[in-house]
């Protein structure tokens, strides 16, 4: 079977491409057993399979493994170790800023990725950089860390209409009235 190689958080590996058109996404958590990036939407809006390809954010889930051939892939698990982590998952740690956790990838890779071009953005730029994965959740209390997963659906409806309309949704639910009022 041929293979497609790629260098993962900093080690080259051959992966079996019995589908070379196959999601990045599903060769990182199935074959290789990287599970930080998450499996939301597979549409490449919510941000839960976010990484960086040659030090640039992607979405795992519209990047075909084929594509990632010879790259430089850097997933959460690259960034640091539970012992010693990366600035920017310290910092999501000391502030319990995981919510359900599920877009915490997302958040964490694309910090990641706007500090370095950025290093220091302002609060706009960092605001338009993140706003991926942010969604307000005001029917639920801010439980911090360990909180049960909800679901990335809000994330990956919110940029669909953003990506359509140019306008955001920022918190849920998002009702016939809101979108109304939002493009009124
Ligand atoms: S799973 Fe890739 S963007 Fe949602």
């Amino acid at each position: 079977m041929p293979t497609v190689t790629l260098i993962v958080n900093g080690a080259s590996r051959a992966v079996d491409a019995w589908d070379p058109e196959m999601p990045l996404l599903y060769a990182l958590r199935n074959d290789m057993g990287l599970h930080a990036a998450k499996f939301g939407c597979g549409l490449g809006q919510c941000g839960a399979c976010m990484l960086l390809v040659d030090d640039a954010p992607a979405r795992s889930c519209t990047v075909r493994l084929k594509d990632a051939a010879g790259r430089r892939v850097v997933t959460a698990e690259g960034l640091g170790s539970p012992e010693r982590p990366h600035p920017v998952q310290a910092a999501l740690i000391a502030e319990q800023a995981a919510q359900c956790g599920y877009c915490t990838n997302g958040m964490v890779m694309s910090t990641v990725a706007l500090l370095r071009g950025t290093p220091r953005p302002s609060r706009e730029e960092a605001q338009r950089r993140l706003e991926i994965a942010l969604i307000d959740r005001p029917d639920q209390p801010p439980l911090g860390a360990g909180e049960a997963a909800s679901s990335p659906v809000p994330a990956a409806l919110a940029n669909a209409v953003f990506d359509a309309t140019g306008m955001r949704l920022r918190s849920v639910p998002f009702s016939s009235d809101k979108l109304k009022s939002l493009l009124a």
